[in-house]
């Protein structure tokens, strides 16, 4: 049976660390992995704009051996022309997986039941799953272990903060999500990751105060506003400033690193001198991008 990356919410703690343990493997020696994918195609279709998963997959699946085709629904809107269920199952007819970055969760499972090759969510309103593989990789190089750290999430309670919790609960990473009121994480996602923290004995909690965060080893934040939310910043701006990831937010925490899934806004969400900081993990996140991707690529169409 064909299997889809929609947002690893079926997987087990042990896929998971497999899935890391890959990634690491890949980064570590290329060349053994130079021609997992000769021969083979791989359709990325964007609804939204990009330009690290854009980059990363097309990079990435070179490496490999593959071929990646770039389909522009920017400029080329999917609905109208034709269903979506026909764009996908089309392009299964010559691709061997489809990735996709769509405004609905809905459009994926309609390509995934639709392609009969695997489909690889790259990001929707929902869930950020290959963000999340690169974000626990970079965690994982930096300290050794996800298991038993404490990630301490602070922004809007948007599709990266789900996919962290997802991630962080099979890989044994405490969770704390902190957002501002009104602006929380889905509950059915966070009451989905609670359960999968059981295996593995992870916390994920949440709070709307930034002092939820001492402790922490590492803080992460995301755009206030993300892709497709027309909402005015200045309406939101006051409600999220308490939340900006900055020094003192750091020292009040006591957490040596900072992550951002960028693209970031400088003295928004967090300050630019942070980012450019020895605290900042930013630039290893993008680069494991490409490794996470890269991982789940030759575990779906590898030999
Ligand atoms: N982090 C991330 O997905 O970046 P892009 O939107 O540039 O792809
Ligand atoms: N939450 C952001 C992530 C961008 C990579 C968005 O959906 O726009």
């Amino acid at each position: 049976m064909k299997q889809d990356i929609l947002n690893f919410a079926n997987w087990t703690p042990d896929q998971m660390q497999a899935l890391l343990g890959l990634a690491v493997q890949i980064k570590q020696s290329p060349a053994s992995y130079a021609n997992v994918l000769k021969g083979k195609s791989v359709v990325a279709l964007f609804e939204k704009p990009s330009l690290r998963t854009r980059v990363s997959f097309d990079v990435g699946i070179n490496r490999l051996g593959g071929h990646m085709v770039y389909l522009d629904s920017q400029s080329n809107r999917l609905a109208g022309r034709e269903d979506a269920a026909d764009v996908a199952a089309n392009l299964a007819c010559w691709a061997d997986a489809i990735v996709a970055r769509v405004y609905s969760h809905d459009t994926l499972v309609t390509f995934s039941e639709a392609a009969k090759v695997p489909v690889i969510n790259a990001l929707c309103d929902l869930y950020h799953p290959c963000q999340a593989v690169a974000d626990y990789l970079t965690l994982f190089e930096t300290f050794g272990s996800t298991e038993g750290l404490t990630l301490a999430y602070v922004g809007d309670g948007n599709n990266v903060a789900h996919s962290l919790i997802i991630v962080g609960a099979l890989l044994g990473c405490n969770v704390v999500l902190i957002t501002p009121e009104g602006h929380e994480a889905n509950p059915t996602i966070v009451a989905q990751a609670k359960t999968l923290a059981e295996q593995t004995g992870a916390k994920i909690t949440e709070s709307n105060d930034v002092a939820a965060g001492k402790g922490a080893n590492v803080v992460y934040t995301d755009t206030w506003l993300s892709m497709g939310d027309k909402t005015p910043l200045e309406t939101i701006k006051d409600k999220f400033m308490p939340y900006q990831v900055n020094e003192a937010l750091m020292a009040l925490t006591g957490a040596t690193h900072v992550l951002h899934c960028q693209p970031a806004h400088r003295d928004l969400e967090i300050t630019g001198s942070l980012m450019d900081s020895d605290a900042s993990l930013l630039m290893l996140q993008a680069e494991n991008r490409m490794h996470g991707q890269n991982a789940i690529l030759t575990q779906l169409l590898g030999a």
